[in-house]
């Protein structure tokens, strides 16, 4: 299988083999059965928004890898006062081997893979977060040995990025993904993001979560969307995720979260830091995961 040069903007690009070697690599390289390398090469990133898991995962990863990472906050290059997309993604594959990106449009990450040499790795849009899917996927493999067949109950806003990777990665890989979430539009999966993308929808959280075997959430007001925060709580508080909703899934079901998690909002303390909670192994699994895609994607 060849990465080399390929960009990593979306799930949607890469075939159920495609991510299935890459899980398995990140989990050989994680237990030391594998070992990859990217030795004087430099990874440059871009964040428009905040973050702590994928500013330390990607930056440690280069070094582990043999690496250096370029931490960029968009606000204080050119791109933050007029340089355009297309000749920022020209310069910065003039001097690295990678750009990683964390920006609010994901038309705007696309413009700058168009124009980018080197490849461009998504750190999450509005669009999509494929390596924290990754980082997913990979967890529940260690867990459960398989996702084929297993039911995934993604509870929330199942309109924004993370809902969209997950149900792309998991039901690529076999798994039953239902979207739990209100009625209103804003919150339901939009077919447009998830072309051929199979997923059920539910309004009934105690329906939603029966039988699980991965109970999944994530905030209710994403970065962006701090204006809506009154709006969101309100409409969202039924979907919440607690004792009852995780009494309803199978009783070895798994807690995951891609976190930043908001305790008393979409999760219960409870529940977070309870015996079904993976969410640490998640934020870790990040660190494995991209480092699979990195070597594959930018490596000799
Ligand atoms: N899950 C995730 O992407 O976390 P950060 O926003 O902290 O990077
Ligand atoms: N949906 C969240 C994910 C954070 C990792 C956001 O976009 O803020």
């Amino acid at each position: 299988m060849n990465f080399k040069g390929k960009h990593f903007l979306t799930l949607l690009d890469y075939t159920k083999e495609e991510l299935e070697y890459l899980l398995d690599l990140a989990i050989r390289m994680k237990k030391g059965e594998e070992e990859k390398e990217l030795n004087r090469k430099s990874l440059a990133m871009l964040f428009q928004k905040s973050s702590t898991r994928t500013r330390i995962s990607f930056e440690v990863g280069m070094t582990q890898l043999g690496g250096h990472a370029l931490f960029l906050d968009i606000k204080n290059t050119q791109l933050g006062r007029g340089e355009t997309i297309g000749d920022t993604a020209q310069t910065i594959s003039r001097y690295a081997d990678g750009i990683m990106a964390r920006l609010y449009k994901h038309e705007d990450i696309k413009e700058l893979a168009k124009h980018a040499k080197v490849p461009v790795i998504n750190a999450l849009t509005d669009k999509y977060h494929p390596c924290q899917t990754m980082a997913d996927m990979q967890t529940v493999l260690e867990k459960k040995n398989k996702l084929e067949g297993l039911k995934v109950a993604y509870f929330g806003d199942c309109g924004f990025n993370m809902f969209n990777s997950t149900a792309i990665g998991f039901s690529k890989l076999g798994a039953e993904v239902v979207a739990v979430c209100p009625e209103k539009e804003e919150y339901k999966p939009k077919k447009e993001n998830l072309p051929e993308v199979k997923y059920e929808i539910e309004h009934d959280p105690l329906k939603g979560a029966e039988d699980a075997d991965v109970i999944y959430t994530d905030v209710w007001i994403s970065m962006g969307q701090d204006e809506e925060k009154a709006k969101r709580l309100s409409e969202l508080q039924n979907y919440q995720v607690n004792e009852e909703i995780m009494k309803k899934a199978k009783n070895d079901a798994l807690f995951m979260h891609c976190l930043p998690a908001h305790r008393e909002e979409e999760i219960t303390a409870g529940i977070i830091d309870g015996p079904n909670s993976v969410v640490f192994d998640e934020a870790e699994n990040r660190l494995h995961a991209q480092k699979a895609i990195m070597a594959e994607l930018m490596g000799d």
